[in-house]
């Protein structure tokens, strides 16, 4: 998949942890606690995290985020016998102030800056969401930050990718959907959105219904894929 370029956006949708926000932070600022662990206990927490999602939403019972992020953190302490008073606590309000990746700043403020529209899709809840744009300084720039709560249901149910068409009042393919999670992205361009999948981590290509339009290795590579012109600011013609 090379990086294409995309026409016709009007609006930007990211995916939240993962791809904004990095979800090993948490245990990374609780390592005095946890030890050389920690990696352990975030990998596992977070696949437990996307398998919760998935069981419920096969089971047709829904639970909210926060409450799947618990549940998946107390599995996998359990898993690595880890046992301390206030941790759990600890490690869930650090959910609540993960650290951005470091190039989601500028680069949201250089498309913001070129008029395009912002908005979130996630799983996560409101409340979940509405505390990590604070904690990153990132009110002024989403025109949407879309809940799944809103639908009821997790990813990948074509119902979400729906959602942000809906609230944006937008043809899915006036959206460019981006997500590092690879069966988001797949998801969202079964959904009929343009996707690119922002692959930070390396991972094989899915086996699953539909390819994104590209894929970039993070954020910084998307206004060039969006814009054929470089933004104010920016002395050279974008390499395409
Ligand atoms: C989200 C998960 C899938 O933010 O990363 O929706």
């Amino acid at each position: 998949m090379n990086i294409t370029h995309l026409d016709g956006i009007k609006a930007c949708v990211f995916d939240a942890y993962g791809t904004l926000f990095d979800f090993n932070s948490a245990a990374l600022a609780a390592s005095d606690e946890i030890g050389d662990n920690w990696q352990r206990l975030s990998e596992l927490w977070r696949q437990k995290q996307l398998q919760y999602t998935w069981l419920r939403g096969l089971a047709g019972r829904h639970a909210d985020f926060w409450q799947v992020t618990g549940d998946a953190l107390d599995f996998s302490l359990n898993t690595l016998g880890i046992d301390r008073p206030g941790l759990r606590e600890r490690l869930m309000d650090l959910y609540l102030h993960l650290g951005c990746y470091p190039e989601v700043p500028e680069t949201l403020r250089r498309l913001q800056a070129a008029g395009m529209r912002l908005a979130i899709l996630s799983n996560g809840t409101p409340a979940m969401l509405a505390a990590v744009v604070c904690h990153n300084g990132l009110e002024n720039i989403f025109d949407a930050v879309l809940s799944v709560e809103d639908v009821g249901v997790f990813k990948p149910h074509p119902a979400v990718y729906a959602l942000a068409c809906e609230r944006l009042q937008l043809a899915p393919t006036a959206i460019c959907f981006l997500s590092s999670n690879a069966w988001d992205a797949y998801s969202a361009k079964a959904g009929g959105l343009q996707v690119l999948w922002c692959n930070r981590f390396g991972q094989a290509p899915e086996r699953i219904p539909e390819t994104p339009d590209g894929e970039i290795k993070d954020l910084s590579a998307l206004p060039a894929a969006l814009f054929p012109l470089p933004l104010a600011g920016e002395g050279r013609w974008v390499n395409r």
